[in-house]
């Protein structure tokens, strides 16, 4: 049995009768790394969301998703809250919604171990910190004693990265984790995030607009493209011969060196049929 099994997932929202998500289906292993890449708009975030049984009231959900032995579409809030910050973690796309900004971060770690192990607060304490400077955070006892607002932007992705470890989950959501980060730091955060999951097996959906991102840190790749998976490998096949015309326009884009100069950047619509693009 696998870790996660995603099958045939489907989402809709109010009345609208399109599909944000259509059929979807893959599986994650332990120590599996799956890099899920699509533009804007294609469903990441929903993907997420609906594992995490975080969608909104008026998400109409069909299909299957198995983590460890629950099914997840239909698990009780109850139930689902005991997994959720314990065996299935999430680092969300906007850092600030993530944090509360009138507790101090070290405070808001401990109440995460706090809610899922028994743990004496001494104790807790050292492990907070421990996962801090695991992070790369210099000063763990200082970044631990700071309110969200007190830190960098770089700081607070890191804190909220580590929050997400702390509990040496089975599986761990990457939103667009490191967008907001420069790129040196992002490299730096990327590598101990890489080094985290290692350490405790953990399984990983990361999604990112980068292809280039998730090549280096993901073992496979899931292409989404207006709510399907269109094309789906291990990364490295993928980022060599990418089959479906998607996933070609998306590596050209990405590749602006490879522009001879004076010409124009190719664009996704270059690479799809005249049909999809609205071209009659
Ligand atoms: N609560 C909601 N109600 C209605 N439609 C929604 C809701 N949440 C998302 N959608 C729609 O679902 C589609 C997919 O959105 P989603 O946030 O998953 O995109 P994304 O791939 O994460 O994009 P981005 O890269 O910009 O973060 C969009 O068309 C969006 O408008
Ligand atoms: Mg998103």
């Amino acid at each position: 049995m696998s870790l996660l099994a995603v099958t045939d997932l489907r989402v809709e929202f109010g009345r609208r009768r399109t599909a944000v998500l259509d059929g979807v289906s893959f599986t994650l292993e332990p120590g599996q790394r799956l890099g899920l890449v699509g533009a804007s708009g294609s469903g990441k975030t929903v993907l997420a969301s609906a594992i995490m049984g975080l969608l909104p009231d008026n998400a109409r959900v069909a299909g299957t998703i198995v983590f460890e032995d629950h099914e997840l579409t239909t698990l009780p809030e109850r139930a689902f809250a005991a997994l959720r910050g314990r065996d299935l973690t999430m680092v969300f796309q906007e850092p600030m919604t993530a944090l509360d900004p009138t507790m101090r971060v070290g405070r808001q770690a401990a109440e995460l171990i706090g809610l899922h192990r028994d743990t004496s607060t001494g104790a807790t304490r050292a492990r907070v910190e421990q996962i801090f400077a695991r992070m790369g955070l210099d000063q763990a006892s200082r970044v631990a004693d700071a309110y969200p607002h007190e830190l960098s932007g770089g700081q607070r992705q890191r804190v909220i990265i580590a929050m997400a470890l702390l509990n040496s989950p089975a599986l761990v959501i990457c939103d667009e984790p490191t967008t907001a980060l420069d790129a040196t730091v992002q490299a730096r955060v990327l590598d101990l995030l890489n080094e985290e999951l290692a350490a405790v097996n953990a399984a990983c959906l990361f999604i990112s607009h980068d292809l280039g991102l998730v090549s280096g840190i993901c073992t496979d790749v899931a292409v989404l493209y207006r709510g399907q998976i269109v094309e789906t490998g291990q990364a490295g096949a993928v980022l060599r011969a990418p089959r479906h015309p998607y996933t070609q326009g998306l590596l050209a884009t990405a590749d602006i060196d490879a522009v001879p100069a004076g010409e124009r950047l190719p664009v996704i619509e270059d690479f799809l049929p005249a049909d999809e693009c609205g071209v009659t």
